[in-house]
């Protein structure tokens, strides 16, 4: 059995990009959860990315995969760019590089400058890489990440990129509080979402394959949650952390102790009966 996974930051400029990570210098350790180390990427840096998606920050799931975008919403997002044609040659980086703890410090921490220029420094480093065609951000910081991007030096003089801000996919979660209001919520993420596709798809000129575009219905299906690939994600990562979702919580009886806790639960289908 022949299983690919993602070589890591070995070749420049993302070596030194990953080696000089800013940490409670510019993430101040009460807004974000720093202790769970940073998490810079997911999906290809070796010059064939056709796609940049954005995202807002990791949580449980990504501190344990050590990759962006892999629980819930990345699966999500990987149905997203699947639509596309986009089976490996996508990109996908996050507004923030730690989890955001707390309600506001996502909000307030959107402008800071230090923050801004490490991320600037991705962006530019992924589109000198890559051949990308278009760009996604999915959430209001995304988008603001996205725009001060083009508004920093290094974006200056570059062709304008194809661009569409969409709905966090996971904002049918955070934005319901019942089931009807999440049925509700997922509807109109994906008439959303229909949107961007209908905008990205034109510009994608090399898709890894030619589907036609066909839009998504009122709910996700399983078709539209596929895994996150192998080739995304570290050497040796169990298969199982690529195609479930929900396998890891925060659990603790006090917040101190849910923030330093991590519950992962194999799924009892992969130990012998
Ligand atoms: N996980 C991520 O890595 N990013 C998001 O925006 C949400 C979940």
């Amino acid at each position: 059995m022949s299983v690919p996974f993602c070589p890591g930051y070995n070749q420049e400029p993302f070596k030194s990009l990953a080696e000089n990570y800013p940490a409670a210098e510019l993430y101040p350790p009460k807004d974000f959860r720093i202790e769970w180390g940073p998490l810079f990427h997911r999906g290809r840096l070796d010059g064939t990315a056709r796609l940049l998606a954005i995202g807002q920050d990791p949580a449980q799931h990504e501190a344990v995969a050590r990759r962006i975008l892999v629980g819930t919403a990345g699966k999500r997002a990987q149905g997203f760019v699947k639509r596309l044609g986009l089976t490996r040659s996508y990109v996908m980086i996050n507004t923030y590089l730690y989890s955001v703890y707390g309600q506001t410090g996502g909000n307030a921490h959107i402008g800071d400058a230090g923050i801004t220029a490490y991320r600037n420094q991705w962006i530019k480093a992924i589109l000198d890489e890559n051949p990308v065609e278009a760009v996604v951000g999915f959430g209001g910081l995304a988008d603001k990440a996205w725009k001060a991007w083009l508004a920093s030096p290094a974006a200056a003089g570059r062709p304008a990129m194809p661009y569409v801000h969409l709905m966090h996919p996971t904002w049918p979660e955070s934005s319901s509080q019942s089931a009807a209001q999440h049925g509700a919520a997922i509807k109109k993420l994906l008439t959303n979402w229909n949107g961007g596709l209908n905008q990205l798809a034109p510009a994608i000129h090399h898709p890894d394959v030619q589907v036609p575009l066909a839009l998504y219905g009122k709910k996700f299906t399983d078709a539209d949650l596929p895994d996150i690939p192998p080739e995304d994600m570290p050497a040796g990562l169990p298969e199982w952390m690529r195609r479930d979702e929900g396998w890891a919580d925060r659990k603790g009886r006090t917040a101190k102790e849910k923030r330093r806790t991590i519950v992962i639960v194999a799924p009892a289908s992969e130990i012998p009966a």
